[in-house]
């Protein structure tokens, strides 16, 4: 099918109603970001309107609307019942593996956070204060976070696939007064008790929360243990409604924990205004939606997509939003999707494409779709991974609308690259990400940190400063969100994704050039499964490296080096070994693998070569690196990646 679809321009809302093409938006945010940002911030109810767009931050970077007070939840919540909107449904949760369907108004909603918000502070939490949240895809994760964001304090939702050794780690760095979690997650029909997990979570940290209070759900009843638990449903009843508390702009609203290049993961910091400011523009104009419409990410609240849009951003534009808990499979089938966007009339739907590579896998002609009437849907947009040409065509090709692959990560918050669909619904282009958005002066650069040409290939970097909603700071580390990003190109921020522009201005992302990788949509560091390898007894050193699935885009495999005088099993040692990081870092990492080497490619210096390494894994023909040490490891490592079906013969 013809991939390229006929330009329209939209009006845009607010002081500068006129009609406006992308590209004049996008030159009026570079040439003058202040006005153009005040601009934005000027649609939003402030508590006190900000009177000046910026301020000097660390290295380069800015703090967004230093004299503005607001309070996000508020916008999201009491700004729409003031408005007279507290009939209409703000919240729908759809859950498959439960068979619930609960639809929340604006009015319920509201009360349900500002009492949950009230029994926090009966807790002590306090502005300022943290909050860890380990929830599954239940309506309470939602109105932990907004119960949080009202009262000021701040969230860090921890994603409910990890560990307990890496939940431990998060509630380390952030040093939470409180725990927010449920006795249970549901994978499919698997029922997945939390308790345990908790409990050794709370063992293995160094400054474990005074309380936890645990939603109780019917599919484990857990017993509570006294003093620390909390009943969740007893503790919200018990809590007085409280008013939002207004708080700086330059307030943080939530950590996220993300994976870096080492097996620390980063707390980005994310802010009130700047991101409520980016946020609601962003529903607007990157996703064409406004009061009233359904929209649906179908991610999970502990990423990134799951803050900025299923929570926060549709509920700041005043939409419905959908909270999904379910699989695009087996939940009961490959029509879930379709039948979740005709049942609740979504219009705008956001999604990983491992998803839909998922559904293709079982209904390749998308017969489960005649059943579902989707005349409401008018687009769908696709992030968390590069989308191979094949599912994009394959899905413009059952769907005959606009699909919109675009680029952003838990540090910016919102889209870099897109197809600003509520501004100018400009031609989409298979292998491509879009064109930057407003605010993202985007930049390629080679490794002297050289402006590259059109069609070459570098390192994709944005100059700095960053627009509102993007990580103003890493949580306790300065000096970390320096080196892990400004330092490498001064004056840009580093994005860690490599990749080019085309002649037309489109951007492609090619990947990462750092030793992060993405497994289903979930961003995951081989730093981090490499500490977990390295601490079985039997190994001396290794290596884990991303390589290529049909599936999931990219799964991590383990290359060991035994110590001296180990004899052990291969086979014995990789289940050791993949039982080892999904009891550390989670089932979802989709570690399988673990291949005994006899040595591992390095430099003179001793430094291990993943590059080489996934390379090999990938087929890829090269030269070695001149700096590499022996060049003669590289084919007994391809003959063994080969013969274990992991390299292409
Ligand atoms: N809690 C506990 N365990 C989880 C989990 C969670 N939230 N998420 C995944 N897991 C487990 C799974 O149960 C599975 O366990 P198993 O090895 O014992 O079977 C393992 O982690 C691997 O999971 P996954 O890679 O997700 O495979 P799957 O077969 O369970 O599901 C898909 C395949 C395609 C349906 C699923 O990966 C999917 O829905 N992907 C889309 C994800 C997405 O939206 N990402 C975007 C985030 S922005
Ligand atoms: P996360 O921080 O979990 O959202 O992961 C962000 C990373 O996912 C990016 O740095 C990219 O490597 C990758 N990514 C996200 N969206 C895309 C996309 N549309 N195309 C290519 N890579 C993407």
């Amino acid at each position: 099918m013809q991939n390229s679809r006929s330009s329209c321009v939209a009006q845009r809302d607010g002081p500068s109603a006129d009609a406006v093409s992308y590209a004049d938006l996008y030159a009026a945010s570079l040439a003058d970001p202040e006005a153009y940002w005040l601009e934005c911030a000027s649609r939003l109810q402030w508590f006190e309107e900000p009177s000046r767009a910026f301020e000097a931050g660390v290295a380069g970077t800015v703090r967004w609307f230093p004299d503005g007070v607001l309070n996000t939840a508020w916008l999201c919540l009491d700004a729409h019942v003031d408005a007279g909107r507290g009939d209409e449904v703000a919240l729908i949760y759809d859950s498959p593996v439960t068979n619930t369907i609960e639809r929340f108004t604006y009015a319920e909603l509201t009360e349900r956070v500002a009492r949950t918000a009230g029994a926090l502070r009966a807790l002590g939490v306090e502005r300022g204060d943290r909050v860890v949240i380990y929830m599954p895809m239940v309506p309470e994760a939602a109105i932990a976070m907004l119960a949080c964001a009202r009262l000021g304090a701040i969230h860090s939702v921890v994603f409910g696939g990890f560990a307990a050794r890496e939940l431990a780690l998060r509630i380390d760095d952030a040093r939470p007064k409180a725990l927010l979690t449920a006795s249970c997650g549901i994978e499919f029909e698997r029922v997945i008790p939390y308790k345990p997990l908790i409990d050794e979570a709370m063992r293995l940290t160094e400054a474990p929360p005074a309380a936890v209070v645990m939603l109780q759900r019917e599919q484990a009843q857990v017993d509570l243990i006294e003093g620390r638990d909390h009943d969740w449903r007893a503790f919200e009843a018990a809590g007085e409604c409280v008013d939002a508390v207004p708080v700086a702009a330059t307030d943080p609203l939530y950590i996220l924990y993300t994976s870096g290049t080492t097996g620390r993961p980063k707390g980005v910091v994310r802010d009130h205004g700047g991101h409520a400011v980016a946020l609601a523009d962003s529903m607007h104009s990157i996703y064409g939606v406004g009061p009233g419409d359904v929209f649906w990410a179908a991610s999970d609240v502990g990423w990134v997509v799951g803050h900025s849009y299923i929570v926060y951003g549709p509920l700041l534009a005043g939409c419905t939003a959908v909270l999904y808990e379910g699989k695009p499979v087996r939940t009961p089938d490959a029509g879930a999707f379709w039948r979740v966007i005709a049942q609740h009339q979504v219009k705008t739907f956001f999604v990983a494409p491992t998803a839909f590579r998922a559904v293709r896998k079982e209904d390749p002609e998308a017969a489960l779709m005649a059943a579902h009437d989707l005349s409401c849907l008018e687009r769908v947009f696709l992030a968390g991974e590069r989308c191979d040409p094949p599912t994009l065509h394959w899905l413009e090709d059952i769907l005959d609308r606009p699909v919109i692959d675009h680029w952003w990560q838990t540090e910016t918050g919102w889209p870099v690259c897109a197809i600003p669909a509520g501004v100018e619904l400009l031609d989409t282009r298979a292998g491509s990400a879009g064109v930057p958005m407003p605010g993202y002066d985007l930049r390629v650069l080679d490794d002297e940190g050289r402006e590259k040409g059109a069609e070459e290939t570098g390192h994709l970097v944005l100059r700095l400063p960053l627009p509102p909603g993007t990580l103003p700071g890493v949580w306790g580390d300065e000096a970390r969100f320096v080196s892990a990003y400004l330092e490498r190109f001064p004056g840009y921020y580093h994005t860690g994704d490599g990749g080019y522009r085309d002649d037309d201005g489109y951007v492609h992302v090619m990947g990462r050039t750092d030793d992060v990788i993405n497994v289903a949509g979930h961003r995951l560091s081989t730093g981090e499964i490499e500490e977990v390898v390295a601490g079985h007894p039997a190994v001396a050193e290794c290596a884990v490296i991303g390589v290529r699935d049909e599936d999931r885009g990219e799964i991590p495999i383990g290359l060991v080096l035994l110590k001296d005088g180990g004899n052990s099993d291969a086979a014995t040692l990789e289940a050791e070994l993949v039982a080892r990081v999904r009891a550390d870092v989670g089932a979802f990492a989709n570690f399988r693998r673990a291949l005994i080497v006899e040595r591992l490619p390095k430099t003179r210096s001793g430094k291990i070569l993943r590059t080489a390494l996934r390379r090999l894994a990938a087929g890829d023909h090269f030269d070695p690196p001149s700096t590499i040490d022996d060049p003669a490891i590289l084919p007994e490592i391809a003959a063994l990646l080969q013969s274990a079906g992991i390299a292409p013969a």
